[in-house]
């Protein structure tokens, strides 16, 4: 059981932040990859989400525990952010800058508010198929929900694409400092190790970014169609 003095500290609450963290950017890379099936064609992409169906009460209970996490991830990341800009006091822009804080960090709460906006957006696009109900529903020759055909129908409406692809740079700003601030609770950032895990956030971040992006510039493209798969 969590002592409740240690979640009112400021080092309880980082844990906490980073912990959850942590288990988003877990679910943040899984989704990835099982989204990247794509590339394989629409059998490959249809039968993982089918798959992910299959679990039942299982899939469930993964749902009911990552919306939790990302509840206690926004409410604890709000409650340390007010602490931090109460402890700073009024100080003005330079003094800010004298602080090493990276244009990533001072962005934080705002990629965080985006990312929030963006996944309200997409659960409502391809989860509840509230927004493009004509694409939500349909069904691949096996009978499957036919996920590819809705991520490339959906993709191919051309603000929409570049709208998910906007979101994605936000998403990596926000896991580009979220990750280093990560190490530096565990205590990793010394003067040794901190240079290369900064460095490793980023390449990370940039990875999702590129890994994530390249669907919807792929269907913007014209590499992903709905006739044969890949061109
Ligand atoms: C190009 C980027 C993305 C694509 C193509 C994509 C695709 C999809 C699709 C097709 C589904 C519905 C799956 C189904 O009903 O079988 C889905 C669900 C979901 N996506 Fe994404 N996604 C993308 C980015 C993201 C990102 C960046 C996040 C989080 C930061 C995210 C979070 C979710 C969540 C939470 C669900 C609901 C999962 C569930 O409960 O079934 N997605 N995504």
């Amino acid at each position: 059981m969590l002592n409740p003095a240690f979640l009112r500290s400021s080092v309880g609450r980082k844990a906490i932040v980073g912990i959850t963290g942590l288990l988003l950017i877990g679910f943040v890379l899984a989704h990835l990859l099982g989204n990247l099936t794509i590339f394989l064609g629409p059998g490959a992409l249809n039968a993982y989400a089918e798959k992910l169906r299959h679990l039942g009460p299982l899939l469930w209970v993964a749902r009911i525990g990552l919306l939790v996490v990302a509840i206690v991830h926004v409410v604890f990341a709000i409650k340390l952010s007010i602490e931090n800009r109460a402890a700073r006091g009024p100080v003005g822009y330079a003094q800010q800058r004298s602080l090493g804080t990276s244009a990533a960090a001072k962005t934080m709460a705002l990629s965080g508010i985006l990312l929030l906006t963006f996944i309200v957006y997409h659960l409502a696009h391809f989860t509840f198929g509230l927004t493009h109900p004509a694409i939500a529903h349909l069904k691949d020759p096996l009978q499957r929900h036919d996920v590819y055909t809705m991520v490339v129908l959906g993709f191919q409406q051309t603000p929409v694409a570049i709208g998910y692809v906007i979101a994605m740079f936000f998403l990596s700003r926000h896991l580009s400092h979220g990750i280093q601030s990560m190490f530096q609770s565990i205590g990793l950032n010394d003067e040794r190790h901190g240079p290369l895990l900064e460095q490793a956030g980023r390449v990370i971040a940039g990875l999702i970014f590129i890994g994530y992006s390249a669907i919807p510039m792929a269907v913007i493209c014209g590499f992903l169609t709905v006739s044969g798969g890949r061109r």
